[in-house]
């Protein structure tokens, strides 16, 4: 059964706990948290304290995303928090390796996320370190925008990879996600699919989670 994480990046920053549990209530599996720092990404949203919030007002997983530079730094203060899984861009980890095996340390879920520009062989000597793999098929940093549809062939290329491999990791998408793209992701292989707007913009949050796991 696939996996939908809303975004609570296109949530009602004002009505957070909410609007974390109105997706709870309408089907949600994780909650994904969008931490962007304003370097790393053209945006700024919020912190470990957002994710220390949020925690006690569901009993989902946090999927805490973080965009941004040097996360070696607030990994720990992320799973005090209370985040179950943290996710890291290869590109903003000189050492991925290292970081990986921090964030497992931590007693949190490990995952390596890769922008659009960065190959799906760049992660073959980590893969078999982490839980969780997110494809960006949009570049990270803001809502609401187009599904890059050659996205697709890397998320095969990693299924393929973990399957010949023997790992049971999770293959999760993030960016453009919604009823359309949505099917052609999971025909690649993807096991998680990560939706803001196409959730958060619905008036039916149910009918759009159901629309986007496709069942
Ligand atoms: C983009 C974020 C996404 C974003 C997705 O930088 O990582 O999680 O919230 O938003 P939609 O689903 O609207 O593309
Ligand atoms: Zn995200």
């Amino acid at each position: 059964m696939i996996k939908v994480a809303p975004s609570i990046l296109s949530a009602n920053f004002a009505h957070l706990a909410d609007d974390v549990k109105a997706v709870e209530k309408a089907g949600a599996d994780y909650i994904h948290v969008d931490v962007m720092d304003g370097h790393f990404v053209p945006n700024i949203t919020f912190g470990a304290l957002a994710v220390k919030a949020i925690r006690p007002v569901t009993d989902l997983p946090l999927d805490v995303h973080l965009m941004i530079e040097n996360p070696d730094q607030y990994i720990g203060e992320f799973a005090k928090a209370g985040a179950d899984i943290i996710s890291v861009h290869a590109e903003a980890c000189t050492h991925l390796h290292r970081t990986i095996g921090y964030i497992k340390e931590q007693g949190v879920k490990a995952g390596v996320v890769l922008n659009p520009a960065t190959s799906a062989e760049s992660i073959r000597h980590v893969i078999e370190n982490v839980d969780l793999v997110l494809v960006m098929t949009v570049n990270p940093g803001f809502g609401g925008q187009a599904f890059i549809h050659g996205m697709l062939q890397k998320i095969r290329e990693i299924r393929q990879m973990a399957d010949e491999m023997g790992l049971s990791i999770e293959i999760e998408v993030d960016g453009g996600v919604n009823a359309e793209t949505a099917a052609l992701c999971r025909e690649a292989g993807a096991d998680v699919l990560v939706a803001g707007s196409a959730i958060y913009g619905k008036k039916d949050l149910k009918d759009a989670i159901t629309s986007i796991r496709g069942v």
